[in-house]
């Protein structure tokens, strides 16, 4: 089939390049011009496992190439998707700018039928909203579907190839006989693609989301709780998650949950949930929650260092809101940095992928190490702020010998708490006994 994919960030080019896989001649459009270019050049402009090799197989299949032009996007696809950014507005709601300013142009060059798919985290309603901005310019037929992506960073091409399920919000006949068809390879293992009517598609998503940063939030309270009556966290996330009504996955605890999504999509709810009259008491905890969460290691040092940390080096370990992304949108590791610096105490960083990324935030006001070592040189304690792999089987003598103190602050709870005091660390985690 042939697809245009407006927007190349993180969910139009890992939706590009996964419906290119399968076959289709897709045309990836935005507005970014040196973007655009390095792309045709074969750069992938972002982190993401897998997503180099299918991207330039396609490149060289020529069946992802990408434009600047809106105009020969549009010409070129029977189904436009539109994954463009829906930022946090200075009041909390998702802002639609970019969805409804690029809704106007297609309404302008809508040449023949086509099917307009709402890929992006949007409020319910938004949908409508499409539909009536281009109907303002055109007369040619056209049906606005509502997709959501449920794609996780650092797995968005797996995502993406075998989803779990495909919602797709429309009640035209014509418009859901087009996406099952494009979304047919995807789903061969039986998984379901769910047609439901647009608003409940688009709330599909924010449910989605929302539930997922409550759950986590939920056992960072019952980890906080832990600490207070000595119990330990990891045998309560065990002996909960058994129970298939509950679930083992999402009931990690640590330094609350960060990323481009949840924190986004919690608040969006939240406010859409005010607009509509409606007071959704828990998404106000999760946010207050998660926020306070961020920064829970702080007392903890603040503690073990007398209440100074005044010229105490801390190494830091991992600076993504989680493993296998350069992202650090609202990752917790920044909050903690920037808590640390308020505090007088020098940071040494080190992530695999996200050092670019921080030292634009930070600058020279923090240090970065060359290896996960060379940050803990000589530093008073190491905080751990993202479960990157590499970070799960240190050569602890190493470690041990690099570090001024062996004590360990770790935000993920990567190791055996007995382990760890048996190797000579004082081991502080999150949940569990210290
Ligand atoms: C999330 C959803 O999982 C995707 O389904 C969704 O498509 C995506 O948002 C989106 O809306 O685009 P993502 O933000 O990539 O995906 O990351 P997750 O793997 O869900 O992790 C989110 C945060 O929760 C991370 O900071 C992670 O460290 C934290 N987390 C996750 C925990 O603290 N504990 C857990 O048990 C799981």
């Amino acid at each position: 089939m042939k697809v245009a994919v407006i927007g190349t960030g993180y969910v139009g080019l890992v939706t590009g390049t996964c419906l290119a896989e399968t076959g289709n001649e897709v045309v990836c459009v935005d507005i970014d011009e040196q973007k655009v270019e390095s792309m045709k050049n074969g750069m992938v402009p972002i982190y993401e496992p897998h997503l180099d090799v299918l991207f330039h197989r396609n490149i060289k299949a020529g069946r992802l190439t990408f434009t600047t032009s809106l105009e020969d996007g549009l010409e070129h696809g029977e189904i436009v998707f539109l994954a463009l950014p829906t930022p946090e507005g200075e009041d909390g709601s998702a802002d639609l700018k970019y969805v409804l300013g690029v809704a106007d142009e297609i309404g302008r060059l809508l040449r023949d039928y086509k099917v307009i798919v709402d890929k992006s985290t949007v409020p319910v309603g938004t949908a409508e909203k499409v539909r009536n901005v281009i109907s303002e310019n055109t007369n040619v037929e056209f049906d606005v579907v509502s997709n959501p992506e449920f794609l996780r960073e650092g797995f968005a091409v797996d995502d993406f190839l075998k989803p779990e399920r495909i919602v797709v919000g429309s009640t035209s006949e014509r418009a859901i006989k087009l996406m099952k068809k494009l979304y047919r390879p995807y789903v061969r293992s039986g998984n379901p693609i769910l047609i439901m009517d647009e608003k409940s598609a688009e709330l599909t998503k924010y449910a989605a989301n929302s539930f997922l940063a409550t759950k986590i939030t939920f056992m960072n309270e019952i980890a906080n709780f832990c600490e207070r009556v000595g119990a330990d966290v990891d045998m309560v996330r065990r002996g909960m998650g058994t129970d298939s009504r509950i679930g083992k996955r999402f009931l990690f605890p640590g330094i609350g949950y960060g990323g481009s999504c949840f924190p986004k999509d919690v608040k969006a709810l939240h406010k859409s949930g005010g607009e509509s009259n409606y007071d959704f008491a828990i998404l106000e905890a999760v946010i207050k929650v998660n926020q306070s969460q961020k920064t829970i290691l702080l007392p903890k040092m603040k503690n073990h260092f007398n209440g100074r940390l005044k010229g105490k080096k801390i190494a830091v370990w991992g600076l993504a809101f989680k493993p296998e992304t350069d992202d650090i949108r609202e990752a917790p590791a920044l909050y903690m940095i920037e808590e640390l610096l308020d505090e007088g105490a020098i940071v040494q960083a080190y992530d695999p992928e996200a050092m670019d990324n921080v030292q634009k935030v930070f600058g020279d006001r923090i240090y970065f190490g060359k290896s996960m070592y060379e940050a803990a040189e000589d530093a008073d304690a190491l905080l751990i702020c993202t479960e990157w792999s590499i970070f799960r089987t240190p050569d602890f003598t190493k470690l041990e010998g690099k570090l001024k103190g062996p004590i360990i602050f770790d935000g993920r709870n990567l190791y055996d708490t007995e382990d760890l005091q048996n190797l000579g660390f004082t081991y502080y985690s999150i949940g569990r006994k210290d």
